[in-house]
């Protein structure tokens, strides 16, 4: 059986003279607490030093590239060179090794098993489930009910991943998952932003924190290798994403026994579907609705274009097409508000950027939320504005001037699942509310792995049918 394994290089010592310019820093720290307390601000200020500048996040040597160039460079042209690396050591506890943490030959081979399982008519048939959950889901709200939407979304997105990739939907057993994953989930944001070395040994402690995390993910294990078995023994024809990856095989395997993916791998990868697939949906529609709210010109514009496109029946794919605001919507939303607000690669072995040499074992940072902002690139660029993303105007943006889903060979596998999703919730839902922002709360991010609103986002709901 051939294992992957691979070395990141040591981190690189670098001689502040070697550097592009970049924030002042501490002695000893250099920017690593204001990192903590706030990363969008330092990312914004070190922006403005160039589009190449230096962070001090210590122990790394991290740059931000908030050039559109600079990220194409960076993402397509030094693929070879770059990966993940270190950037994910706190996703692999939950991960393992699946399609975000693993690099080098094991991301290229599960990439290439992988992608077929998301070809758009293998995910068309997904598109019932989501609009038959979102029609049940909607209907225990009240017209005048003050609903906590981020929560909504969270659990609605849930229930739809939980039965794409497992054809599970026994409220109990979603709810367990769900609560088993947000565990994890919470301690992985929660050790992210600490130096590895701390990260490592509070890991190998008793704390409470750590046992409830590793609690979660036991569950989490339990589950998906109990359904693995299941699957074995009572046949393997469902249309579930667990089904589909148990069942590839790989033409191109050297020996036998690499033909099929190990249970470990198919594990690794239907947890790592599950936390990159769910979160992300749930906050690009609940800030999706936050900006329909608070423009109610924009929301009403929505609302005549599902009255026109669809009327009162349920939405299907082939809507989809003749959504075309609701498409400017979505796609401006993830402008303001990139549901990864910030991705990025470390260099295995060296690459120029701008003319600088970057050391192997660097992080180069490559931040949606600033470069989605930046006016050369979009004309009053904190407006809503959807009817910006007419034809001309996209055929004219540089490639990475937006890139909610990345770019390159690691571009998201999902995105046209989540393309899917979004669309047809929006659609169910908007055909029967109307929204309205709790005037009393106040926006503010929460930038952990995924763009949060802090606290959530109270909604008021009105029926609209
Ligand atoms: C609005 C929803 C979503 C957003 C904004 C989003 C965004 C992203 C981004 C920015 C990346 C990193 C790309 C890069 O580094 O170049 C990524 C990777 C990934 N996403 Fe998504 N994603 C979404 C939904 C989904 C869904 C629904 C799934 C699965 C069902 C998914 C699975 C993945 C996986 C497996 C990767 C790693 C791909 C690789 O490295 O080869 N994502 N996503």
């Amino acid at each position: 059986m051939t294992t992957y394994s691979i070395t990141y290089p040591p981190k690189p010592k670098a001689d502040r003279a070697d550097l592009p310019p970049g924030p002042p820093e501490l002695p000893i720290v250099g920017q690593s607490f204001r990192y903590i307390r706030n990363p969008v601000g330092l990312m914004q200020e070190a922006a403005t030093y160039g589009d190449l500048a230096t962070m001090s996040v210590k122990p790394a040597l991290a740059y931000l590239a908030s050039h559109p160039d600079l990220i194409r460079q960076l993402f397509v042209d030094n693929h070879r060179s770059v990966g993940r690396g270190r950037m994910t050591l706190t996703l692999q506890y939950l991960m393992g090794m699946g399609l975000v943490t693993a690099d080098g030959p094991l991301h290229l081979r599960q990439r290439r098993l992988m992608q077929p399982q998301f070809h758009h008519r293998r995910i068309e048939s997904y598109g019932e489930i989501m609009t038959d959950f979102t029609l049940r889901h909607q209907q225990r709200w009240q017209d005048g009910d003050r609903i906590d939407l981020a929560a909504e979304m969270s659990e609605l997105t849930l229930h739809v991943v939980v039965k794409t990739l497992f054809d599970l939907d026994l409220p109990d057993t979603v709810r367990r998952i769900g609560a088993a994953f947000e565990l994890s989930n919470d301690y992985i944001k929660s050790r992210d932003n600490q130096p590895p070395a701390a990260r490592r040994l509070f890991h190998r402690l008793p704390l409470p924190f750590t046992r409830r995390f590793k609690r979660g993910l036991a569950y989490l294990d339990a589950t998906v290798y109990d359904l693995i078995e299941q699957r074995r023994e009572t046949g393997l024809d469902g249309n579930d994403l667990l089904s589909l990856l148990l069942n590839v095989r790989d033409d191109e395997a050297e020996n036998p026994e690499d033909a099929v993916m190990t249970d470990q791998q198919v594990r690794d990868e239907v947890i790592t579907l599950f936390a990159a697939g769910h979160e992300t949906t749930a906050v690009a529609l609940t800030w999706t609705w936050y900006l329909l709210a608070t423009h109610p010109d924009v929301q009403a514009g929505f609302h005549a274009e599902l009255d026109d496109v669809i009327g009162d029946r349920a939405p299907t794919l082939d809507d989809l097409p003749n959504l075309a605001l609701t498409d400017q919507i979505l796609t401006e939303s993830m402008r303001l508000y990139p549901p990864i607000w910030s991705t990025g690669r470390m260099t295995f072995e060296p690459i120029e950027l701008d003319g600088w040499h970057i050391p192997a074992g660097a992080a180069v940072v490559a931040p949606q939320f600033i470069v989605h902002r930046d006016a050369r690139w979009f004309e009053d660029p904190l407006e809503f504005r959807p009817d910006r993303w007419t034809p001309e105007f996209r055929e004219n943006l540089p490639r990475f001037a937006y890139y909610p889903f990345g770019g390159g060979p690691r571009l998201c596998i999902g995105e046209g699942f989540a393309w899917m999703e979004a669309k047809l919730l929006l659609a169910v839902l908007g055909q029967r509310w109307r929204m309205r922002h709790d005037a009393g709360h106040k926006i503010e991010l929460q930038p952990l792995v995924s763009l949060r609103p802090k606290g959530g986002m109270p909604m008021h709901l009105e029926r609209r049918k």
